[in-house]
């Protein structure tokens, strides 16, 4: 192997390293006015160098920072939007907030302090498979805390994903078909095991057939069994959300799961008015 730096052209190491000083001389400055130039020869390329201005370097190296703290933003921003796809949280959620929800009494504040203290106590609650049932009238605001929850959850490296429910039921029943690419094995090792956190949105609007009531009762009782937290969102009271899930499925939930009563007026007749004031 022959050695590179005996070459004509040095290695930039071996330039810098046999300059000669040459010394400082007066220059001016288009922008900054006058400056002391310092220089020096690079003997082994045979080149002479005056410094800029050390003002116009300092700007430049400022810009340079600038420009990578920009470029680390946007790479930041893009991995985040990127994660928030994976979750499927609807888009329209997807910047929802706890600081973002308005309680607007006693009531209202206590749905959010119980879904934002699982959320900040999410290790404690997920070791015990503990999770919730936010149950109430429609616009009340249970996608929107389900969602703050989620996207406050999503960075501490945690699998949290968002389904309806009756996208999850067809998720295990498209594995039925012949050229299905997952087997429902491993469908259900995802709903039921793996996913750190599953948001089951619309339970209920399902017809609640028997068909219906097994996979919801696999992907639930699997996360039971497996000690996974889930968030339930639901029109109905805990009456009719028996008999939706059936009664096998139910028992399990309200075991390891609290509900929290959205009992107020939508929300998003309030909207409107402030966007029609
Ligand atoms: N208290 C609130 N403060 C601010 N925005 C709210 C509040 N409640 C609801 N919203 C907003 O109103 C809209 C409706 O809320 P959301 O969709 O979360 O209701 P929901 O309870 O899930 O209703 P549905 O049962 O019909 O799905 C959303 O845009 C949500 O961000
Ligand atoms: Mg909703
Ligand atoms: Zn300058």
């Amino acid at each position: 192997m022959t050695d590179r730096s005996t070459d004509d052209v040095p290695s930039p190491r071996a330039a810098l390293s046999s300059r000669t000083d040459l010394g400082t001389k007066d220059a001016v400055c288009p922008e900054h006015g006058e400056f002391g130039s310092k220089g020096f020869r690079l003997e082994a390329w045979k080149r002479e160098i005056w410094l800029q201005c050390p003002q116009c370097q300092q700007a430049a190296e400022r810009e340079q920072r600038d420009e990578e703290r920009r470029r680390q933003a946007d790479r930041l921003a893009r991995e985040r939007q990127e994660a928030i796809g994976q979750t499927c949280i609807p888009l329209r959620f997807q910047d929802r907030t706890f600081e973002s929800f308005h309680a607007a009494d006693e009531v209202q504040l206590r749905a959010l302090t119980v879904v934002r203290d699982f959320t900040e106590g999410f290790v404690a609650y997920a070791s015990k498979g503990s999770g919730l049932i936010l149950s109430g009238k429609p616009g009340t605001g249970k996608t929107h805390l389900a969602s703050a929850a989620m996207l406050a959850l999503m960075g501490s490296g945690r699998w949290v994903q968002y389904v309806t429910c009756m996208g999850m039921i067809r998720m295990v029943r498209e594995t039925w078909s012949r050229n299905s690419e997952r087997t429902e094995r491993e469908v259900l090792r995802l709903l039921g095991s793996e996913i750190d956190l599953l948001v089951i949105d619309e339970v209920g609007v399902q017809y609640g057939t028997e068909g219906e009531q097994n996979i919801v009762f696999d992907v639930l009782d699997r996360r039971y069994a497996e000690v996974r937290p889930s968030i339930l969102i639901t029109n109905q009271d805990a009456q009719g959300l028996k008999s939706s899930l059936g009664e096998r499925t139910f028992d399990r939930l309200r075991q390891t799961h609290a509900l929290v009563k959205f009992d107020w007026p939508s929300y998003r007749r309030t909207a409107r008015k402030e966007t029609e004031a």
